[in-house]
């Protein structure tokens, strides 16, 4: 498999065909960025724990009905999923302000939002990644706007069962991005749940528990995915 040319190469994840057309070989490599690809190295076994972490979430969203690309794990690093062709608009889910939402509206850190707000982003790194709205969608037509309300309604669904997986390990799930994509007629929840997409916050300490540590050099950015793994998986 690793000898194979991946057929998409992203910033923290390579895409290989499979014997299996209906399925996808997904490698979580170490690689780490952030701020567009500005600022990038690679941590060992980084990787691992993503895989992990989105495995578990993905499993504990499809116990619950939700309809998501996973298969299976191959191995530690190595997801089979079933191939979506994605649609380029981030879902993201808020619970409180932090990052751009700080940056660009005037929010207090940490303001608890409630209901959540969604915010949905046009994916486009070169661009990077402006905020757009439902009509530009369905003008672009990436999604039409019965389309936009169930990926939104999907969107709030995860929201409630990552807040409460979060909440039974003492994280408070800030903010986090899904992304879509088209399998035959049906739409379902692709990419990856983890740590490099996700806000999560130490309900005790406030501590930043994802990437910002990566981001922000806030501390040991390895120990950090390492204890979330570990206490969400059991593993
Ligand atoms: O940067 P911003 O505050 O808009 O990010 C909101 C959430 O979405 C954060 O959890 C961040 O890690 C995630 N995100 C992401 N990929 C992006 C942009 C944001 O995973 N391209």
């Amino acid at each position: 498999m690793t000898e194979q040319q991946p057929i998409y190469r992203g910033k923290a994840k390579s895409i290989f065909r499979s014997d299996n057309p209906d399925e996808l070989i997904v490698s979580f490599r170490d690689d780490i960025t952030a701020f567009d690809g500005a600022k990038k190295d690679e941590l060992t076994d980084k990787g691992v724990y993503n895989a992990t972490v989105s495995a578990y979430l993905f499993g504990r969203l499809e116990e619950k009905g939700i309809a998501t690309h996973f298969v299976r794990m191959e191995d530690e690093r190595t997801m089979i999923v079933r191939p979506l062709t994605m649609i380029p608009v981030e879902v993201i889910v808020r619970n409180a302000a932090a990052g751009s939402l700080v940056r660009n509206y005037p929010f207090e850190e940490g303001q608890r939002l409630d209901p959540p707000v969604i915010v949905l982003d046009y994916k486009d790194d070169a661009r990077h990644d402006p905020m757009i709205n439902e009509e530009i969608i369905v003008a672009l037509g990436l999604m039409t706007a019965e389309e936009i309300d169930a990926v939104k309604t999907i969107a709030l669904q995860v929201n409630d069962l990552l807040r409460a997986e979060f909440g039974r390990i003492g994280l408070d799930l800030v903010d986090f991005k899904l992304e879509f994509g088209r399998h035959g007629d049906r739409i379902l929840l692709g990419d990856e749940i983890s740590m490099d997409s996700m806000r999560l916050w130490d309900m005790e300490t406030h501590a930043s528990m994802d990437k910002d540590v990566y981001r922000f050099d806030k501390g040991d950015v390895m120990a950090t995915y390492a204890t979330v793994a570990e206490r969400l998986t059991g593993a």
